[in-house]
């Protein structure tokens, strides 16, 4: 054994996710969103195309964030939502962090696109996985403004590449939730002859 797995375990199986109004006033320090993206950077990745990029919105940045989508979702929505748009507005401003999730297209194209999205995905909780380590709440959100083309703009990103959601972080003020699973038998085939 070359590292303590139960340790490791209990980080993968602690982590959960906890939304932005279930954090406090407590704020966590920029160094240890840095300590989540030097993990994020270790996920695998096919012939390294390293594909994750993240917009960290802290501070007054949190504000950008929350004026850019209340406001996008209000010039664009079918059907206006005041619950919704107040939502937008506001859940930035309860997090200490936001880390926008995106996934930059490889020029050439040559690795399957579901393959970049899917290292994206692990790099994303690598750095769950560094919050859960820390006690500190993460919870990946795609609703909102997720998927409009202004989204990408905003995050400097290209109409090829993608925007996967975002990563809210913040210090619980709840008990720490409990997860549920389903045994192994439900989603494992075996076959061994
Ligand atoms: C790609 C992705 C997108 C998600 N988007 C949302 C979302 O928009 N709204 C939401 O309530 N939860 C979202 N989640 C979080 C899941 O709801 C959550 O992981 C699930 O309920 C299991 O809870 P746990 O993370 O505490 O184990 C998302 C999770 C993933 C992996």
């Amino acid at each position: 054994m070359r590292h303590n797995l139960s340790e490791i375990l209990e980080v993968i199986k602690d982590r959960r996710s906890i939304k932005p109004e279930q954090f406090s006033n407590r704020k966590v320090h920029q160094e240890i969103i840095e300590d989540m993206l030097n993990a994020a950077k270790w996920a695998p990745t096919h012939a390294k195309t390293q594909p994750w990029r993240f917009t960290v919105f802290m501070e007054e940045g949190l504000k950008r964030l929350s004026d850019f989508q209340s406001t996008l979702y209000k010039d664009t929505a079918k059907e206006f939502s005041e619950k919704k748009y107040l939502k937008l507005k506001e859940r930035p401003l309860l997090c200490s962090a936001v880390i926008a999730l995106g996934m930059k297209r490889q020029d050439i194209e040559k690795i399957p696109e579901i393959e970049e999205v899917a290292a994206v995905a692990c790099a994303v909780q690598n750095m769950c996985l560094v919050s859960t380590a820390y006690g500190i709440g993460s919870y990946w959100g795609s609703g909102g403004v997720t998927y409009m083309d202004e989204t990408k703009t905003f995050l400097n990103l290209s109409e090829k590449d993608k925007v996967m959601g975002f990563l809210y972080v913040g210090y619980p003020d709840i008990e720490w939730p409990k997860g549920q699973r389903r045994p192994l038998e439900y989603y494992t085939e075996w076959i061994n002859h």
